[in-house]
C-alpha cells in the first residue's frame, strides 16, 4: 500500500517472533509454549496480536518452531467448543472464543533451528515482500492506549529507514537490552540512532536508552542479516543488523531512528516480571478488582519477612 502524501510504502504487516524455547519458565513450557502463559485469562502472545491490530496491522506472521502448534489452535475457530458454549447460552465466553480468531489474518512460517532473533526475522523475508514491516517480542507487553506502535509507524513513514522503541532503564539493567547511541531531532520523542549495541556491559554501554521488543524494519534489513554473522550469544542478532542500516544513507535503507518511550511496560520474560504483570493486569481488571484488591493488600500486610521460605 502507498502513502499517497509521502510516497513511501505504509507498513502493513507485523512480524511476531515466537520459536524461543521459554526455558525460563520450564518445566510449565515443556508441551506448552511461553506465549501461551496466561497474564490473567488471556495468553500473553493474544496481547501482542492484538496491539499490531490496533496500531492497523492486521497480517500477522508468526514465526514459530516445534510445539508451538497450540498459538495456532488458539488463533483458530473451536468449533466443538463454540458448540457447546452456544448449548449452555454462554454469549460472554462464546465471544471470547471467538474474539481471537476474528481478530487478524494470523500466517506462520517455522524458523527450523534457533539461530536468534535476527534470523527469525529472516524467515519473515517471503511474506513481507519488499514492505517496511512491525516486529513485536511477546516479551514485551505494551498497553494499545499508549499508541507505541501506531507512532513508530508514522515516524517511519515521515522519515524513512527503520524505527526502534527506546525505553530510559537504570544502569544496572542496560546489559540486558540492545543499547542505541542517539542523537536528537527536532522532535523532543524522536532520536536519530547513531550506534547499537547488545547487551553491552554497563561501563562501556553507550546510553541508558534500552530498544524495547518494538521495531518497523525497512525491508533492507533482509539483505543485511542474511550477511550478519553470529553475534552476541552465537546468534544473529537484529540489533547487530539495524546497526549497520544506522549507518546507511536513505536510499540503501538507512537511516534507524528511535522513538522514545515513557509510558508503561510490561515485561513477561522472566518469572518475576510475569507475576508481577499478571498481578498488575488482574488490579486492573474491572471484573475482578474489587475482590482481588483488597485480598491482596491483606495477603502482602500478613507477610512477615522472616518467614519466606529459602
Ligand atoms: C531481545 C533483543 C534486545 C532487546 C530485547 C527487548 O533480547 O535482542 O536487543 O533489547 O529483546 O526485550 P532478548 O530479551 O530476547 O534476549
Amino acid at each position: 500500500m502507498t502513502d499517497t502524501r509521502h510516497s513511501l510504502p505504509r507498513v502493513t504487516k507485523a512480524v511476531v517472533p515466537a520459536a524461543g524455547l521459554g526455558t525460563r519458565f520450564l518445566p510449565a513450557t515443556k508441551a506448552t509454549p511461553k506465549e501461551m502463559l496466561p497474564i490473567v485469562d488471556k495468553p500473553a502472545i493474544q496481547y501482542v496480536v492484538e496491539e499490531a491490530v490496533d496500531a492497523g496491522l492486521n497480517d500477522v506472521l508468526m514465526v514459530t518452531g516445534r510445539s508451538k502448534r497450540s498459538i495456532e489452535d488458539h488463533f483458530d475457530r473451536a468449533y466443538e467448543l463454540e458448540e457447546a458454549l452456544r448449548a449452555k447460552d454462554d454469549t460472554e465466553r462464546l465471544r471470547s472464543v471467538r474474539e481471537s480468531s476474528e481478530l487478524a489474518q494470523v500466517h506462520y512460517v517455522r524458523q527450523g533451528e534457533p539461530r536468534g532473533l535476527g534470523h527469525a526475522v529472516l524467515c519473515a523475508d517471503a511474506h513481507v515482500a519488499g514492505e517496511p514491516f512491525a516486529v513485536l517480542l511477546g516479551d514485551d507487553l505494551i498497553g494499545a492506549s499508549e499508541g507505541l506502535l501506531k507512532r513508530m509507524i508514522d515516524v517511519q513513514a515521515e522519515r524513512g529507514g527503520s524505527v526502534v522503541a527506546l525505553m530510559e532503564v537504570e544502569p544496572e539493567q542496560v546489559s540486558l537490552y540492545g543499547c542505541a547511541a542517539i542523537e536528537s531531532t527536532d522532535d523532543p520523542d524522536v532520536v536519530r540512532v547513531t550506534d547499537l549495541v547488545e547487551k553491552p556491559p554497563q561501563e562501556s554501554a553507550p546510553s541508558r536508552w534500552a530498544i524495547i521488543g518494538r521495531y518497523v524494519c525497512a525491508p533492507e534489513v533482509f539483505g543485511v542479516l542474511r550477511d550478519t554473522p553470529p553475534g552476541r550469544g552465537g546468534e544473529i542478532q537484529l540489533t547487530d543488523a539495524l546497526r549497520e542500516l544506522a549507518g546507511r544513507r536513505p536510499d540503501q535503507g538507512g537511516p534507524v531512528h528511535g522513538v522514545l518511550f515513557r509510558g508503561q511496560r510490561y515485561d513477561t520474560g522472566n518469572r518475576l516480571d510475569y507475576l508481577r504483570t499478571v498481578v498488575e493486569f488482574a488490579c486492573a481488571r474491572p471484573d475482578l478488582a474489587a475482590e482481588f484488591v483488597p485480598w491482596l493488600r491483606e495477603f502482602a500486610a500478613a507477610q512477615d519477612p522472616g518467614d519466606l521460605p529459602g
